[in-house]
């Protein structure tokens, strides 16, 4: 990790970026959640709505954009934010959105039919629902505030409010999973609507309910195998994590396009600088606009575009490396671990990333 400077200045060209929105609001604080995001700070909605309209306003100046290619807003949860808000973001995006292809809205599996199709109404085209399970005990174990019969609802009523591209996050690997209980998962996101899978192995997050308690997680790989394996019968694997339609906001990440990072804690991704704005909502609020920057090296760049093409179907240029890693690669594809398309190298297993990349940089 780079040291963070304040006030660097990047000078840009930049047209068509992707745009995250982060909105740090939830209505409950889920057991395993390291995100920033808040159950105390609904007063401040109204007045985050203006801290993110200074701050879009001056990134879309100060880096000459003129079209967002995608645009994600994540959280924390959108779906607890009121249609106005949305409104009134829509107003300021409009003449930056006649050709984005994707817009993407996080949303907790209880939001309201008029909701969904509200913000179906204001052009959001892919709506990704935390279902993380639709076993209730498990729900409840991960305190989620969504039942599994809401669940159910709330993503058939989105297909009705006409979306035709729809997430569900799952969550694996806790403690209460069996065989029995992840089928049964299966089943039901079988008989659902759905386009897409997330599916993220559960972490212990330090700065959670759950912090330094492994007992949370269960540590079976065969389960872990046959889970992931049954996901891909279903959806198409196309990133560690992601199975299905592919997203294209995320796949600009991953490619390492540029991206504006709008709100408290958003990160954004310029020439070859990452910019953090504050976490805190409180401080954001006062100041939008003060960001700390990262400048990524050469040495960074190249790491992080062989990592992250080895988790994905992106895999990378073989021209990054130098003519020892070249041998190491030579090796791995011997091996049946990589393959060579059109002077890339793609993985055949995205979970080996890690590993690989280690070896090959080592
Ligand atoms: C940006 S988060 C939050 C989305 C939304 N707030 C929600 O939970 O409904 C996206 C996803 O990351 C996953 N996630 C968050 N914390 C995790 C952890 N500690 N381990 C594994 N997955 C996690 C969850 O599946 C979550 O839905
Ligand atoms: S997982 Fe999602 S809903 Fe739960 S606390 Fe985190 S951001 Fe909020």
């Amino acid at each position: 990790m780079q040291s963070k400077e304040s006030n660097t200045k990047i000078n840009t060209l930049l047209h068509s970026p992707l745009l995250y929105i982060h909105i740090p609001f939830c209505d409950s604080k889920c057991n395993y959640c390291a995100f920033n995001s808040y159950t105390n700070l609904n007063h401040l909605k109204k007045e985050y709505f203006n801290a993110i309209k200074k701050q879009l306003l001056n990134d879309i100046e100060k880096f000459n954009v003129t079209n967002f290619e995608t645009i994600f807003i994540g959280g924390g949860t959108p779906s607890t934010m009121p249609i106005s808000f949305y409104e009134k973001l829509f107003k300021l995006l409009e003449p930056f959105i006649k050709n984005t292809q994707e817009i993407t809205i996080e949303a907790n599996p209880n939001a309201s039919f008029e909701w969904l199709k509200e913000i179906k109404n204001l052009g959001v085209n892919r709506i990704s629902f935390g279902a993380q399970s639709f076993n209730d005990e498990k729900l409840k174990f991960l305190n989620r505030n969504h039942s599994s019969l809401q669940a159910i609802k709330t993503i058939e009523n989105a297909k009705k409010a006409g979306f035709d591209n729809i997430n569900l996050d799952i969550i694996y690997s806790t403690a209460l999973d069996t065989y029995a209980l992840l089928q049964n998962d299966l089943k039901t996101i079988d008989s659902l609507p759905i386009t897409h899978i997330s599916a993220y192995s559960l972490m212990i997050e330090e700065n959670t309910k759950w912090e330094g308690d492994f007992s949370k997680r269960k540590e079976d790989e065969k389960l872990e195998i046959w889970f992931i394996d049954e996901v891909k019968k279903r959806f198409n694997q196309y990133e560690i994590s992601n199975f299905g339609k592919k997203c294209l906001h995320n796949l600009g990440y991953w490619k390492h396009k540029e991206y504006l990072g709008i709100g408290a804690g958003a990160v954004g991704f310029i020439k070859n600088f990452r910019y953090y704005t504050q976490n805190d909502v409180y401080e954001y609020i006062k100041n939008p606009i003060n960001y700390k920057y990262e400048h990524l090296n050469k040495k960074d760049l190249k790491k992080e575009k062989i990592f992250l093409g080895l988790r994905s179907i992106i895999g990378f240029e073989k021209n990054l490396l130098n003519e020892n890693e070249k041998e190491k690669v030579k090796i791995l594809i011997s091996e049946k671990k990589l393959y060579e398309k059109n002077k890339k190298i793609y993985s055949y297993d995205f979970l080996l990333a890690d590993a690989i990349s280690a070896y090959i940089l080592d």
